[in-house]
């Protein structure tokens, strides 16, 4: 009988504790569920700094399923990745729709280079010029190789995305999504450009992210990444900047308040105006830029996404061979550089012709990546 009264005290003490353990884990469980209904929702309700434009919905949206499939599985990743932080300092560009798409454009090819231009809307002279000069296919066929490119375009206005979209069904060559064109939002088309080589040509070996006031030498280019060799991994490089610090200064194009960015210095970074990648870095940038702060300035941007990815940029084999600035013009200087900046659309055009007419008098410097 003592033993029996014993026995059910004992019961009563452990059912007590089993009970109060049941709570508590309940309790944690409903906030466990909250919390992650919570942030799988705040992307779309609550990114107040770089939310999708409603107004702009109406436009003609193609590929909009697929778009929507894209959202749903990263808001799932973004859920898991910002849950420490605040959510309305980071970009995901996955949440913007494209207006212009070219989801076919990689299908049964295998690129070795995709260029990703970017561009603003009424640059119409520069994109002709660029796609009849260096961005010409033919530059790579004549080697048998595959190359792209694909301009890259924020949303203006209504009229400028019309006259786009008509120019987008003459080439095939223009992908533009719903966030604002500004210059403070490069960093939107890097990571539109970066999630389209993800999503519709991740087989891509090479990647150039590049602007329209460029010269591009692109048979040089080919010629130094060896297609005959096997395309190289984790590889970035271009035009390095070493040790940057941020410019403080308020009047600077690229003031950065510490309150923004409140390191001494940036990662090196190479210069936006081109820079080279092996395309099994896109998904990694991509993925790397749903946990990093957003930046505007997008070569730094994709810098820091790289430090986080633990990729080392390799310094090209001289420094003059991706230039910041305009180089003088002579044919031989020019076929063996790789880019040159600051050039309006005549120039880029008569410069690839006078290089084309003297390139039989000139010799490679013979460098290699
Ligand atoms: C989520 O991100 C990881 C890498 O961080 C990736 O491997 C995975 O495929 C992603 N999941 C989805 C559903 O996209
Ligand atoms: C960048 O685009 C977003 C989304 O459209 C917009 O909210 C933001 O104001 C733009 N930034 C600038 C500097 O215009």
């Amino acid at each position: 009988m003592a033993y029996s009264t014993q026995l059910s005290s004992v019961c009563r003490r452990k059912c007590f504790i089993l009970l109060i353990y049941v709570i508590v884990a309940l309790i944690f469980l409903s906030g466990y569920v909250y919390y992650t209904h919570l942030s799988k929702n705040y992307p779309l309700n609550q990114m107040q700094i770089i939310s999708p434009v409603k107004g702009q919905r109406n436009l003609e949206v193609l590929e909009r399923n697929t778009v929507k499939q894209i959202i749903q599985r990263v808001i799932l990743n973004v859920s898991t990745s910002t849950q420490t932080s605040d959510p309305k300092t980071y970009l995901n560009i996955n949440l913007y729709e494209y207006i212009i798409n070219e989801p076919d454009k990689c299908k049964d090819q295998n690129p070795f280079l995709i260029f990703l231009i970017s561009t603003i809307a009424k640059e119409v002279k520069q994109r002709q010029v660029i796609r009849n000069t260096w961005a010409n296919e033919a530059n790579g066929a004549k080697d048998g190789l595959t190359i792209m490119h694909l301009f890259m375009l924020g949303f203006e206005n209504q009229a400028d995305s019309k006259l786009i979209l008509s120019e987008s069904q003459k080439y095939h060559d223009i992908i533009q999504k719903d966030f604002k064109e500004a210059y403070n939002n490069l960093t939107f088309k890097t990571l539109m450009g970066m999630e389209w080589i993800s999503t519709y040509c991740p087989q891509s070996k090479y990647v150039m992210k590049t602007d329209s006031d460029m010269f591009v030498n692109t048979e040089y280019l080919l010629e130094m990444l060896q297609p005959n060799l096997p395309s190289k991994q984790d590889f970035f490089t271009g035009a390095v900047a070493k040790d940057p610090v941020p410019h403080r200064w308020k009047e600077s194009k690229w003031y950065v308040p510490y309150s923004v960015y409140p390191e001494s210095h940036y990662p090196d970074f190479c210069s936006g105006t081109g820079y080279l990648l092996s395309g099994d870095l896109a998904p990694k940038i991509l993925r790397s830029s749903y946990k990093i702060k957003y930046l505007h300035l997008e070569d730094v941007y994709v810098a820091i996404c790289l430090k986080k990815e633990g990729i080392k940029i390799t310094d090209p084999p001289t420094n003059n061979l991706f230039n910041v600035e305009r180089v003088p013009f002579s044919p031989c200087g020019y076929y063996n550089l790789i880019t040159s900046h600051s050039m309006p659309p005549s120039l880029i055009l008569q410069y690839w012709q006078n290089m084309q007419e003297h390139k039989g008098q000139c010799s490679r410097n013979g460098l290699t990546f």
